[in-house]
């Protein structure tokens, strides 16, 4: 386990939402040293420069990057984001086989140059890549894990702030299962403060099953919304990751929905979904006593049936 002040993050892939991670983890101090990596060695070198160029208005962080992949040389974490990019009307989904192949060649070369680090998986479809690559890793689950729904969760918390008027950091409510089109909302045990989020507010003020219905509609379909406006989303991600990157460096314990492989969480295994987990040094580990209604288990085994049929097309 390294301290952050003796880090070494590396991000592969220098589009958007790499170099988004790279921003906000300078911004942030989320790393000591940040390797960027991308086969376009002009897009990479012209990234870190001006990265690097801004980093006497941030901390201690810095910055270097290549089209050669010692640059990632003994990362203790290493994000990936390179692959095909969701586009106007694809899903996530339809960008796996692709994505897969991707990782069938990258994963190997990543571990023969950073053996020892977590690895979090961004490129989408995340979940059925976090499989694909634990596979091809044999990595243990806990150190191979994908964002999942941190970002997702993050949409959730910002709505239901801006609903009533609290701080996102005073709304405790979690989107699970696929960082896609069958994740949920874990109503049953959300709340906003110490109160459960159907009993804020005044009677007559109340969230309806209609309006929260909505909200979980409004938090699925925003990265539709936010390609649509323009082409790709990028800082929310970037900070997500930023967060999860940080709890693993300063050893936070913290509990955070990332997707990881799983073994019997709740009758599930073998898919990648996102449920709460503790993050730490030692990677992701899901939280088996997260209550889940009836109702919500059903979402969750859904969830679980839809990405095992894309990997089971995928002969994952
Ligand atoms: C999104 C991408 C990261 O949800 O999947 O914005």
């Amino acid at each position: 386990m390294v301290a952050r002040e003796n880090s070494k993050l590396a991000i592969v892939g220098a589009g958007s939402v790499g170099t988004s991670i790279a921003y906000a983890a300078l911004i942030r101090g989320s790393a000591r040293h940040i390797a960027l990596y991308d086969i376009n060695e002009e897009k990479v070198n012209a990234e870190v420069l001006d990265l690097a160029h801004g980093s006497q208005f941030t901390g201690t962080a810095d910055i270097e990057g290549g089209a050669d992949l010692t640059v990632i040389e003994g990362a203790h974490i290493v994000v990936i984001t390179a692959g095909a990019k969701q586009k106007p009307g694809q899903t996530r989904i339809d960008l796996a086989a692709a994505n897969v192949e991707m990782l069938r060649s990258l994963m190997p070369q990543l571990m023969e140059h950073a053996p020892n680090a977590i690895y979090i998986l961004v490129t989408n479809p995340c979940d059925v890549l976090t499989v694909a690559a634990q596979q091809i890793s044999g990595l243990p689950a806990q150190r191979v894990f994908s964002s999942g729904t941190v970002l997702d969760t993050s949409r959730l918390r910002w709505l239901l702030a801006k609903r009533v008027g609290v701080s996102r950091q005073s709304v405790h409510a979690h989107i699970i299962g696929e960082h896609g089109d069958t994740e949920f909302p874990l109503w049953s045990n959300a709340s906003i403060g110490l109160t459960p989020i159907t009993d804020w507010g005044e009677p007559g003020e109340r969230f309806t099953i209609n309006e929260l219905d909505r909200i979980a509609a409004e938090v699925r379909n925003a990265a539709y919304r936010v390609i649509e406006g323009k082409g790709a989303t990028n800082y929310a991600i970037g900070l997500a990751a930023a967060r999860i990157i940080e709890a693993i460096l300063d050893d936070e314990h913290a509990v955070l929905p990332v997707s990881t492989v799983l073994t019997d969480f709740k009758g599930v295994s073998g898919v990648a979904l996102s449920v709460p987990c503790i993050v730490s040094g030692s990677g992701a580990a899901p939280v088996a006593s997260t209550p889940f209604s009836d109702a919500e288990l059903a979402q969750f085994r859904a969830s679980a049936e839809a990405l095992r049929a894309t990997q089971n097309s995928l002969g994952l």
